[in-house]
């Protein structure tokens, strides 16, 4: 089944849990897709899973655009929503439509995301006007970490908590289909959860949002810099990888790699005319 912005809708009307996970490129994206996930975020960790940086704040539209292309081919059925990247509609709202159309137009993402709450509403709306769907981003924001002073667990104190309450609502009314929780109590984000009609999508935010997403690398074990509490590792992906590519090392160098199987032979005829 297609998902779409309306099929999340639906979801939580129905109440069924929605399931995300990032991709950056084809393959992956083809392997999340036919597992069945119900959207795919192209997402600006891409900066730090993905090209090495150490924070997202490096990633810029053009990356965005290279990697969403790569995810789009690769996936049928899941809901594609490419991450905003720092800069990309924090200076005007005509800079940000145009960046948001370009995720669409070049990358062919369904749907943009962006972080912030009443900060970013006026790009918010008029990227909405210009019928691209958004989806919200609100608790811990990583393209705001140096303000931030880290990536720290948001929403515990009591102005935290209104502030993150108020941004939903507004994010809301705005007409966000959806909004991505990270990093807050997961008390809060049920209040959230409950006082929204629009799905809440978490990481960090614990069992009462309407969906989960975590970065892939995180949950499979590709990426070993650091692993935030709220990620569970479902494999350990890169232990079998590098087992793997230490066997290679090891057949090369003892010239059990490659064999016969993995050769291409001439046919008799010229394989005896050129020994002469
Ligand atoms: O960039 C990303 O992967 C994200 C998710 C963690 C929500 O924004
Ligand atoms: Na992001």
């Amino acid at each position: 089944m297609k998902n779409t912005v309306a099929t999340f809708k639906e979801a939580k009307e129905k109440g069924i849990k929605l399931t995300m996970l990032t991709a950056y490129d084809y393959s992956f994206a083809k392997l999340v897709d036919e597992a069945g996930i119900d959207g795919i975020l192209v997402g600006d960790s891409l900066g730090m899973v993905a090209l090495g940086y150490e924070n997202t704040l490096s990633v810029t539209i053009d990356d965005m655009i290279h990697h969403i292309k790569a995810v789009r081919r690769g996936a049928e059925n899941a809901l594609i929503v490419g991450d905003m990247p720092f800069l990309s509609y924090h200076i005007s709202v005509e800079d940000s439509i145009k960046n948001a159309g370009r995720l669409v137009q070049e990358g062919g993402c369904h749907a943009v995301k962006l972080e912030g709450g009443i900060e970013v509403l006026d790009k918010v709306k008029a990227i909405i006007k210009a019928q691209i769907p958004v989806m919200g981003h609100i608790g811990l924001t990583p393209q705001s970490v140096n303000m931030l002073g880290g990536f720290k667990v948001q929403g515990k104190s009591k102005e935290q908590i209104k502030k993150l309450i108020d941004d939903a609502k507004y994010l809301e009314e705005a007409g966000v289909f959806s909004i991505v929780l990270e990093a807050v109590p997961d008390e809060v984000a049920k209040i959230i959860t409950e006082s929204i009609s629009i799905p809440t999508i978490g990481i960090g935010a614990g069992k009462y949002c309407d969906g989960q997403i975590l970065v892939i690398n995180d949950m499979l074990g590709l990426f070993s810099d650091f692993t935030p509490k709220f990620v569970k590792r479902y494999r350990n992906l890169g232990e079998e990888i590098k087992s793997g590519i230490l066997e290679y090392i090891e057949d090369v160098r003892g010239g059990k790699f490659p064999e016969d199987v993995h050769s291409f032979k001439l046919n008799k005829e010229i394989s005896d005319e050129i020994k002469k």
